[in-house]
């Protein structure tokens, strides 16, 4: 018989990491709704182009990374590799303009998929928790944006992160920017790396963002695109990094930050945590595109969101020993000898998780000594005992789990009619 592994770039999220999991969407919703955004989801699939014109046909993930397919009915489809183009695709489908703007959305634990080389903490498949704005152009809205997601961060306890911030400009601006770039590139052209090689023909931005070790000289070198800003770009530009001052939150201007997919304009920015001096990979980034809604089908409609890993974001709360709530235990273990007795303990565990109480029964036919034994392992804090006798008596067995070895025996059990065990169990658990 063949035996399967979750494909290469996946994973599974086991139990033992739920409450990590739980503490991070939690703490996501909670600051979401503080500030005024409305979940969304969109189908983990779409049709391949809103991906290809929506992300760009030059970017790494257009070009290497979508998984694309064609379905049965022939439609070119691609699973979700970002989350920003589905929600922009929405936002024009259901006429949202129409709502008092901006519309703002959030979406929590979307799968996001791309055919990347699988390494800690990039996954072929991981999930991002993200807010969009969508049909206000304000720079407050950056501001707002970026204090989000540093809200996010500092609630769950993170500690040591850095905000990054750039602005690359709009359709008016950039291309004087990019001639420069090319311009300063061209006669390195030989020495550049291949993939570099393809970029300053392809998409130049994207120079910027080599990791390669011999074009980090070349890199520092570069142009800045904050140099070539538009008047309206650079006072937009101030405006953003007067309210970041105002709200006193620990950013710096990286001259050469750029990001990986197309659709940006203006503002950009990414929140990593810095270890030893040394920053380490993203646990969120984002910025404005203010022209994707355009490239969509739709009305020029300004916009700006972030995206961030959650598995970047469990991870980090284990390497920063950051305590997590213990997953919720059972309160009541139910111990049952004999069929008679097994459907009683059914019953009665009914009736207890109907008084919101979290209960456990013992399952398969075990010794008592084993059902105790499952019990205590439990973490519930009474074991109720059911055999013959108690359903004779009508009194069911209950015994106190935290009750210290040396307390006296009818403290530690007493026996308590089954009419009036709910109400009992639920007064001293509760
Ligand atoms: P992104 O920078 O490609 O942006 O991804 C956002 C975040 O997702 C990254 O900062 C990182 O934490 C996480 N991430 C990305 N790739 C992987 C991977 N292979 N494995 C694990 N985690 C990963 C976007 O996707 C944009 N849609 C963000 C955005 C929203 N911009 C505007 N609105």
């Amino acid at each position: 018989m063949p035996t399967y592994k979750a494909v290469q770039g996946t994973r599974d999220i086991l139990p033992d990491s739920a409450p990590a999991w739980r503490l991070v969407e939690e703490t996501v919703r909670a600051v979401c709704e503080r500030y005024g955004y409305q979940r969304i989801e969109t189908p983990i699939f779409e049709e391949t182009g809103v991906y290809a014109r929506g992300v760009g046909e030059g970017t790494d993930i257009v070009e290497k990374e979508m998984y694309t397919f064609k379905d049965r009915g022939g439609t070119a489809l691609t699973l979700e590799p970002e989350g920003t183009a589905g929600v922009v695709r929405a936002y024009l489908e259901h006429g949202m303009h129409t709502q008092p703007q901006p519309v703002k959305l959030y979406y929590l634990r979307t799968p996001i998929f791309r055919y990347e080389r699988p390494q800690k903490g990039r996954y072929r498949e991981h999930h991002q928790f993200g807010c969009e704005a969508l049909g206000e152009g304000d720079p407050a809205l950056d501001a707002e944006m970026i204090a989000l997601l540093w809200e996010v961060y500092q609630r769950l306890g993170a500690r040591n992160i850095v905000i990054q911030l750039n602005s690359i400009g709009d359709q008016n601006c950039r291309p004087q920017y990019i001639e420069r770039l090319v311009e300063y590139y061209t006669p390195l052209k030989d020495d550049l790396c291949d993939d570099c090689k393809v970029r300053i023909v392809k998409n130049p931005l994207r120079l910027l963002d080599c990791k390669e070790p011999q074009d980090q000289p070349k890199i520092a070198g570069a142009p800045k695109s904050a140099d070539f800003l538009c008047e309206p770009c650079a006072t937009h530009f101030a405006a953003v990094r007067g309210y970041l001052d105002a709200l006193a939150l620990p950013f710096s201007i990286n001259p050469l930050l750029v990001r990986g997919l197309d659709y940006y304009t203006r503002t950009v920015f990414e929140l990593a945590p810095e270890q030893g001096g040394r920053r380490q990979s993203a646990i969120g980034g984002g910025g404005r595109y203010d022209g994707l809604a355009e490239l969509l089908g739709g009305k020029p409609t300004p916009g700006i969101g972030f995206g961030s890993g959650m598995e970047r974001a469990v991870e980090l709360l284990r390497e920063q020993g950051i305590d997590i709530p213990a997953p919720a235990q059972p309160q009541v273990f139910i111990a049952a000898l004999g069929a008679a007795a097994k459907a009683a303990a059914m019953t009665l565990a009914h009736d207890l998780r109907g008084a919101d109480l979290r209960v456990q029964i013992a399952f398969g036919e075990r010794s008592l000594k084993a059902q105790m034994k499952a019990a205590n392992g439990s973490g519930a804090r009474y074991a109720v005992l059911i055999g013959s006798g108690e359903l004779a008596s009508g009194a069911y067995a209950v015994r106190d789990l935290a009750a210290p070895a040396d307390a006296p025996d009818t403290m530690k059990q007493q026996d308590i009619p089954r009419t009036e065990l709910v109400a009992w169990l639920a007064e001293h658990i509760g």
